[in-house]
């Protein structure tokens, strides 16, 4: 029996997310679902977003699927998606941005840099102390290798050594794994490369990065397909693995039911790839394409059509390519 862990989180996240999950069903009758529910909204009504019981819970699936969590600005509140990807250890976070012309996929490490959640402050000083590992850049190395091996074997290291330490231990980590397993690599800066991303996309395919560029970077690219509504991601551990839009609540349009739900369709289509069932994310991928091209989008994509129309044609498609 496969479980899965189902977290709507907050704000977008509850009207993106059962859209996904209905796909998810629709394809596979068998599969448990069951309901975690963590973040903000659950921050206010019980003083806890997180507790170890749902920690639990999500470490019994066989996959999460995972819409979004408002983070309030404070202090003493820190995102619950950052402590499910630090005690899952899902060091991974893959960011695939494929669309006319692009096909892109940012690697970004999940756990340490400026994600250390060593902070301190001061009178007049407030330090965040960014922290990047041998064992955390090695196996992130190696993970976008992996992938880089069945794509063009080429990977673009994005870093900022020509100013930051860590960042040049970091980039000499990545080209040496990227030596020992055959894989051609270029460096580049992520300031002028984030640009040539969005200029010249071609010109990339695997690109391997530190936990905050990798935010930055992914969000900025999602200019290239459409905006955040489009972008999926899987944060990819040893054990666990987590799939959601890259995309946050969405606080401005929560509540009005015209969320993009692509991005959490796609996770949901890449959560079936991780758990083997290729032909069943292919299917998805399929079934989105038909949708797009009949013209059934949602506002951010120009379209007129609310979230449950784009999940009903979806899930239309997906009956019609099934048979
Ligand atoms: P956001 O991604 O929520 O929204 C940015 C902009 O993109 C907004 O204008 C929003 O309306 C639009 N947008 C995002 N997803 C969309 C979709 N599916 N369809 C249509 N439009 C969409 O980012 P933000 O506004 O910077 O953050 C809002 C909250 O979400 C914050 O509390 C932030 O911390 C949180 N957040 C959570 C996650 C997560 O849980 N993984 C990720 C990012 C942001
Ligand atoms: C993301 C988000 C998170 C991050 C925030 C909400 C903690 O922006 O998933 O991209 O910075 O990783
Ligand atoms: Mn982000």
């Amino acid at each position: 029996m496969t479980a899965i862990a189902v977290v709507e989180g907050d704000g977008i996240g509850q009207e993106v997310i059962p859209v996904a999950q209905d796909i998810l069903a629709l394809l596979h009758q068998e599969y448990e679902f069951y309901a975690v529910a963590v973040g903000y909204g659950k921050w206010q009504k019980t003083g806890t977003a997180c507790t170890t019981d749902d920690i639990s819970l999500l470490r019994d699936a066989d996959a999460i699927l995972f819409g979004a969590v408002t983070t309030p600005p404070a202090s003493d509140y820190r995102s619950v998606v950052l402590q499910i990807r630090k005690e899952l250890d899902l060091y991974a976070n893959l960011r695939p941005i494929q669309g006319e012309g692009v096909d892109i996929i940012v690697v970004r490490e999940n756990t340490e840099g400026l994600y250390s959640g060593i902070e301190w402050q001061e009178e007049d000083r407030a330090s965040t102390l960014r922290v990047i590992t041998r064992k955390g850049s090695e196996r992130i190395a190696r993970t976008a290798c992996q992938i880089a091996r069945e794509r063009k074997n080429h990977l673009t290291i994005g870093n900022k050594a020509n100013v930051i330490k860590s960042d040049v231990f970091f980039r000499d980590i990545c080209m040496d794994i990227a030596d020992e397993e055959g894989v051609s690599y270029t460096t580049a800066f992520i300031d002028s490369l984030t640009l040539d991303v969005l200029m010249h996309p071609e010109r990339y395919d695997v690109i391997v990065t530190t936990n905050i560029f990798g935010d930055i970077l992914s969000d900025a690219a999602a200019y290239l397909v459409g905006g955040l509504g489009m972008l999926p991601s899987a944060n990819i551990g040893n054990r666990h693995a987590l799939f959601e839009p890259v995309h946050g609540s969405a606080p401005d349009i929560a509540g009005q039911g015209i969320a993009n739900p692509v991005a959490a369709i796609r996770s949901a289509a890449m959560l079936l790839s991780h758990i083997g069932d290729t032909q069943g994310a292919a299917l998805i991928d399929d079934a989105l394409h038909l949708t797009a091209e009949a013209g059934i989008t949602t506002p951010d994509t120009g379209g007129t059509a609310s979230t449950k129309e784009v999940g009903d044609a979806v899930c239309a498609a997906v009956r019609r390519l099934m048979e």
